[in-house]
């Protein structure tokens, strides 16, 4: 049977955490494994009444087939944004929507990657984008991530000697260990960058859920001829509408990138395009953020808390100052996938950090995510992994 399927598709690892999540959904389990907004945040009477607005004010275009490039005033209004945010200034031109932010890498994978094309990637990374990109057979080129960025001697020593299409980097809030690139790593990393053709994708799903003070400027975003940056509205309104965008001022990579959409999907949801658009246009957005990051800071509080109360003292960890997960790391080399099985016994589960590395296994390290449970849920889980990491003291 296995003669019928790819290669490719025979190589790429199913998704561990959705493994998981299907394994313990039916159970009375509290899981730090997700990657899940909390639903609390979803604007569900707002969504109602933009629904109703659309399908009123748009008819029959709301359910047509539409462009692939995406919903002209939803672009409008993304490179507004950023040039709010940012003082970038991005044309309706430079941005596509996808199908989820997820949907980028699908397309910048199809663009870009031959078999064995080099990719160098956060280690530990996204597992997310290992997955997407393990599907056209690349070399993965893992740098160290470090607690303000990846290590530069490695990247640079990479592109200098090994053929890199791109560097896929998430640089705010990193999914799985929470840590955010300092601004001198940017700058260092920019320096870098300008001097070899290498495709820079910053993957940014989490800036927005920043705690306190403001977000870094970008890498490479406006500022390097080969960048793109990838944006979604999963975590700040809801991820159910897979509403993500794709942005590059480099005309012939965008040209290629709406090529392969048409491919993949002819065009994302554009029901949901009017809809994210009516609900950002009639909504302080502004004022809904703050209140997702307000919880969300909270709880991760409450787990931070709850670790240095019920964890032994061999367990180090990140304190994220945004985004939704932090990484723990067993400093007795215990391996945390050992760990999840015994977790299981006490119905609690996390991520270990096997699946956000390319080339490593059986690793101490592991991710957790604070945002979709319970204060006292967290706190209850905790102290149930804390009793059996202290087993291993
Ligand atoms: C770094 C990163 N990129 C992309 C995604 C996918 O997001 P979307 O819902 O926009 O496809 C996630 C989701 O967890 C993520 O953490």
């Amino acid at each position: 049977m296995n003669d019928l399927f790819s290669d490719r598709i025979l190589k790429t690892k199913a998704s561990f955490t959705r493994e998981i999540l299907k394994a313990t959904e039916s159970n009375d389990i509290i899981s730090f494994a997700g990657g899940l907004p909390n639903p609390i945040s979803f604007p569900l009477e707002e969504l109602a009444k933009s629904s109703a607005r659309i399908i009123e004010m748009h008819k029959d275009k709301v359910f047509q087939y539409s462009t692939t490039e995406g919903y002209l005033p939803l672009r409008q209004l993304i490179a507004d944004r950023y040039e709010k945010r940012f003082g970038l200034k991005f044309l309706p031109e430079d941005i596509m929507i996808t199908t989820g932010s997820q949907q980028g890498l699908d397309l910048v994978g199809k663009v870009l990657i031959n078999k064995g094309d080099g990719i160098i990637l956060e280690e530990p990374g996204y597992l997310g984008a290992i997955q997407a990109f393990s599907l056209f057979e690349p070399t993965f080129l893992p740098v160290t991530l470090e607690e303000d960025g990846v290590n530069l001697e490695e990247l640079e020593h990479i592109l200098r000697t090994q053929s890199v299409k791109i560097f896929y980097s998430v640089p705010n809030y990193q999914n799985p260990t929470g840590l955010t690139y300092s601004l001198k790593k940017r700058e260092a990393i920019r320096k870098i960058l300008e001097k070899y053709q290498v495709v820079l994708v910053e993957d940014d799903p989490y800036s927005e859920l920043c705690f306190d003070g403001e977000s870094y400027p970008y890498i490479g975003a406006d500022q390097l001829e080969y960048s793109v940056l990838f944006g979604t509205f999963s975590k700040t309104v809801t991820p159910g509408m897979r509403l993500g965008f794709v942005i590059t001022k480099n005309k012939a990579l965008m040209k290629h990138l709406n090529t392969a959409k048409q491919g993949s999907d002819l065009h994302t949801n554009i029901f949901a395009q009017y809809l994210i658009y009516d609900y950002l246009v009639h909504n302080d957005y502004e004022k809904h953020i703050t209140k997702i990051t307000a919880l969300y800071k909270q709880q991760s509080s409450v787990m931070l808390d709850a670790m240095d109360r019920y964890f032994p003292s061999y367990v180090s960890h990140t304190a994220p100052l945004g985004g939704m997960f932090l990484w723990a790391t067993l400093n007795n080399g215990l391996a945390a996938i050992d760990l999840l099985a015994e977790a299981v016994k006490e119905n609690v589960i996390f991520v270990p950090g096997d699946p956000f590395y390319t080339t490593k296994e059986r690793v101490n390290t592991l991710r957790l995510n604070y945002t979709n449970s319970e204060e006292t849920t967290i706190v209850e889980g905790i102290k149930r992994l804390g009793a059996i990491l202290h087993r291993y003291v």
